[in-house]
């Protein structure tokens, strides 16, 4: 079979990323571009700034993405895009852009999930090592700012399909580790600070506890079948009780001291951190991240039990945490099941995951239309 070479464009959040990927097993170029210090100062992402950096990033970086692969519009097989989940204003951003694009160099033109495309980040690496074992049934977690979410993968001829069986009820484990850094006074985003400082911290400070909800999905009663068991996650408590232990231990005072003092260095180290934040802060930290790598760890090998799980992927922005990591091969480990992430690269937002997603897609037939538009929440499976 010949390549197949897809341009992927990705712009559902706060990154402008577009790629070229060959044949769903090759990154041949990757360019993410972050928009993470427009928002900074605002704590979080702002859906208008981010469509208006997305306007006008994607067309440079589109162009950068193929003088890096050496291709041209003409020479691509394909323009994949991001349909959603994400914010309706960025998403509609790369879709306008991708079927311009395709509608005028008569390409086809191909329909990404986003959380699809975090599991694919996985499989394209794996691939890309020469791993093209997998063994049956995949369980995926797809962890990021937006989603927390386990998949059963299946793969039937080229196509793959997806059963959810867990999710976040309130916040998704992205959403805690931001909230809880924008509250400690630690800036945005919150996830890689809270990793590197929680090293400096002793994780058994603080006792969190996370809700256990596992429980039979109500929806497959009535069925032939036997009902489904569900595994959900919910960190709108955990971010709850960090506030509250930072009020009943008066640290306030401390926290503005600290995001002044952060808010005047414009890309703090982590030794600029560690000067401006005290032991109690980083054992709180620590026990956070803690509590949240264990309930997701956790929660992730009872499913896998629970389906008799062959195989782990672990994926999203929040795969990239170190400590999530160690647990996770840890406890794999001690259960006999391989776990796959992604480089930390292709662990956060990245249009090769979109390409790679979209390579099978391409071999069904499975091209969009002219009348594709944004799905803001675009569930999976
Ligand atoms: O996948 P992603 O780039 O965007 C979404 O689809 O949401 O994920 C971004 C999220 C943010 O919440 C960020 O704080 C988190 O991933 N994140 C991390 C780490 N790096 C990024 N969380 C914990 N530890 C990290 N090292
Ligand atoms: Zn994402």
């Amino acid at each position: 079979m010949a390549d197949t070479y897809i341009l992927g464009i990705e712009s559902s959040c706060d990154e402008t990323s577009a790629a070229v990927v060959r044949s769903g097993e090759q990154v041949i170029s990757n360019v993410v571009l972050s928009q993470i210090a427009t928002h900074q100062p605002y704590g979080g992402v702002v859906p208008e700034l981010a469509s208006r950096e997305h306007l006008r990033n994607i067309v440079p970086v589109v162009r950068k993405a193929l003088a890096d692969s050496g291709h041209s519009f003409e020479s691509v097989d394909a323009v994949a895009v991001t349909q959603g989940p994400g914010l309706a204003g960025a998403l509609l951003v790369g879709i306008s852009y991708a079927k311009t694009l395709a509608w005028a160099m008569e390409k086809p033109l191909l329909a990404v999930n986003h959380l699809e495309g975090h599991i694919h980040a996985v499989l394209l690496e794996e691939r890309q090592k020469g791993n093209h074992e997998l063994r049956f049934p995949v369980l995926a977690l797809v962890v990021s700012g937006g989603h927390t979410h386990l998949y059963l993968a299946e793969l039937r001829d080229t196509i793959w399909t997806y059963k959810n069986i867990g999710h976040t009820r309130d916040d998704a484990a992205g959403e805690a580790f931001d909230k809880v850094a924008k509250l400690l006074g630690l800036g945005y985003p919150g996830g890689p600070v809270i990793d590197r400082l929680a090293k400096h911290g002793n994780r058994e400070a603080v006792k969190f506890s996370t809700p256990q909800l596992k429980h039979r999905d109500r929806k497959d009663h009535g069925k032939p079948e036997p009902d489904t068991p569900r595994f959900d996650f919910s960190y709108s408590g955990i971010k709850t009780a960090v506030l509250r232990w930072v009020e009943i231990n008066n640290m306030q005072p401390l926290v503005e001291e600290r995001r002044k003092a952060l808010a005047e260095i414009a890309k703090p180290s982590v030794e600029d951190f560690l000067k401006v934040t005290d032991r109690r802060t980083l054992d709180l930290v620590a026990s956070f991240q803690n509590a949240v790598v264990e309930d997701l760890t956790e929660k992730t090998l009872a499913a896998a039990r629970e389906y008799r799980v062959q195989t782990l992927l672990v994926s999203g922005g929040v795969a990239a945490n170190s400590r999530l990591r160690e647990r996770f091969v840890e406890r794999a480990t001690e259960e006999g099941v391989p776990v796959y992430f992604p480089s930390l690269r292709l662990s956060t937002d990245n249009a090769a995951m979109i390409a790679a997603a979209a390579y099978p897609k391409f071999l069904a037939g499975q091209f969009a239309d002219e009348e594709l538009s944004a799905e803001a929440s675009f569930p999976l499976g």
